[in-house]
């Protein structure tokens, strides 16, 4: 068997034997947290929590404001169960790709078949102010490289996936009514992901925003790809925690994305726990 499949499947092992000794579902959904918004995690019922560092092979998380542990959750309207990624590791951190998707990929293994990614985000789009949340219509990778590269794990799907529709229309529709009944206003928008970990120059975001791209941020497209290479029916959603460089009048800096997505939190605890039941019951499909 090929190396990497080993470890997937040794980690996936590991949190099924977890699941099984508690008598657990599995479940078909993860949501992944992004920089600063993983308090929604604090919220929900938790089922079984396991520190990413106790998974074999796993990569552990390294910056701050990302606790790192995998969540099994129950949902309590629907009485479903859904992963939780409490914290990612990012590329900028040093790890490689594999290990980027590592637990991703884990899960996939252990049968989840909807993904919904987060993450905060610089505005480059003019009309976004610091505060708001972008739906993510569709991504550009600006990284350098690809979650794909190497041997294709043809157990995850093919050669050359397409990626003409990565973000899946039904959940996207599904999140605007959710933000239409709470009064949060969402954007919609195309997200470029950078490796950083430096913040961009001005000059970056200038042909970011000609290339198309509303926001920007260092992490989710290497998730997304590994996703619809497996099939996964994709929604993502950009938290804009400060405008990017050139368009805000000040430096970027790590405490304000921290803090203004700490500020954002109440807003994103309510749009993610509704989204999740709506998910849960099949309101997307
Ligand atoms: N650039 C890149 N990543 C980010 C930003 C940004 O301005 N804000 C939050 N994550």
């Amino acid at each position: 068997m090929d190396e990497r499949m080993e470890k997937l499947k040794a980690a996936s092992g590991y949190i099924s034997g977890l699941v099984a000794e508690k008598s657990l579902k599995l479940p078909q959904l993860l949501v992944t947290l992004g920089s600063g918004l993983g308090t929604f995690a604090q919220g929900v019922e938790k089922l079984l929590a396991i520190p990413y560092r106790e998974i074999p092979h796993s990569p552990q998380s390294t910056v701050d404001g990302h606790a790192g542990q995998l969540v099994l959750a129950r949902e309590p309207k629907s009485g479903e169960n859904f992963w939780i990624m409490q914290g990612r590791v990012h590329f900028y951190e040093g790890y490689s790709m594999f290990e980027v998707v590592f637990i991703l990929r884990t899960l996939i293994l252990l049968g989840i078949k909807k993904f919904i990614v987060t993450n905060a985000a610089g505005g480059i789009n003019r009309y976004f102010n610091a505060g708001d949340f972008m739906i993510i219509r569709d991504h550009i990778n600006f990284m350098g490289t690809n979650p794909l590269i190497g041997k294709n794990l043809d157990e995850f799907g093919t050669r050359f996936p397409d990626m003409t529709n990565v973000y899946s229309r039904k959940m996207s529709i599904l999140l605007q009514k959710v933000g239409n009944e709470l009064d949060i206003p969402l954007k919609e928008g195309v997200y470029i992901a950078d490796s950083g970990p430096s913040f961009e120059t001005p000059s970056e975001i200038r042909m970011m925003e000609r290339w198309g791209a509303d926001a920007v941020g260092m992490s989710t497209v290497p998730e997304v790809i590994v996703a619809k290479h497996a099939g996964l029916e994709v929604a993502g959603i950009s938290f804009i925690s400060n405008k990017a460089a050139g368009i805000s009048p000040t430096p970027i800096s790590h405490i304000e994305v921290s803090e203004n997505a700490a500020k954002a939190e109440k807003q994103f605890s309510a749009l993610m726990a509704r989204f999740i039941e709506l998910v849960l019951e099949g309101k997307d499909e």
